[in-house]
């Protein structure tokens, strides 16, 4: 009854014309890919060109951040009405790189998820622990917090507008995947969460994806797995070949 969700975050890489040519070969690997959502999140700049490359298909794009204002003086910020008007319908909240490196806190998750479904964008919201943190047995206590301070405020109306991703920060871009085992952990753990707060019928409906060094080749026992709906995968989809191969597990 999920829908598996393939989403692809394209991080600080390729130009538009890379974009573009991304798109040429991969639309034409998708075109059977009926059993899955397929989302794509390049960089603001390349938004309008994706979004121009994948008119016509099953293909969505998002946004990889964006501010909770409509407008105003934010320099360098963007607005869920600007990535609407160039044809995001996705937008990646509180993706660890964020946290880690531009003061993303869960009460800033908080604010970009709210206007971000006010503005009819559908965030993906992304929770995961450090290193340190699975080390010292302290991963279900910081996913709770997440879950606590960064999405269980919303109302149950905007809760079932939201796809919750599931980033161990220790698994991206790192090349060590979570086992499947780990990652259904995780998985069980976040969903008896949303049954607390929201309900075992919002729990039996919220999609899970699982982020971090997923592959071609390790997609499948990823997807195996009951609670993990989808996957956002960073690396392996800046290849059109490589990352069909993933959304066709
Ligand atoms: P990698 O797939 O490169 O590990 O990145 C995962 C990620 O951060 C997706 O948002």
């Amino acid at each position: 009854m999920r829908k598996p969700l393939m989403a692809g975050n394209w991080k600080m890489y390729k130009t538009a014309p890379e974009t573009r040519a991304f798109f040429q070969t991969f639309a034409l690997l998708v075109t059977q890919s009926g059993h899955c959502e397929i989302v794509i999140c390049p960089t603001f700049p390349n938004l309008a060109a994706a979004a121009e490359a994948t008119q016509g298909t099953r293909i969505e794009i998002g946004a990889q951040d964006m501010y909770w204002a409509k407008e105003g003086a934010f320099t360098g910020e963007v607005s869920g009405p600007m990535l609407l008007a160039v044809g995001a319908k996705w937008v990646l909240v509180g993706h660890s790189e964020r946290r880690q490196y531009f003061g993303e806190t869960n009460q800033t998750v908080l604010k970009r998820t709210v206007a971000a479904l006010e503005y009819g964008l559908k965030p993906i919201v992304c929770v995961g622990e450090k290193l340190e943190e699975r080390e010292s047995g302290r991963t279900e206590a910081l996913l709770a917090e997440q879950f606590r301070e960064g999405i269980a405020q919303l109302s149950s109306e905007q809760f079932a507008k939201i796809v919750i991703a599931y980033e161990p920060v220790w698994a991206i871009g790192t090349g060590r995947t979570a086992t499947p085992e780990i990652a259904a952990d995780a998985h069980r753990f976040l969903r008896s969460l949303v049954a607390s707060d929201y309900g075992q019928d919002a729990a039996a409906a919220v999609r899970i994806l699982y982020g971090g060094s997923v592959k071609p080749d390790n997609v499948k026992i990823l997807m195996a797995q009951p609670d993990i709906d989808g996957v956002l995968v960073g690396g392996a989809s800046l290849d059109p070949a490589g990352f069909a191969c993933i959304v066709n597990f």
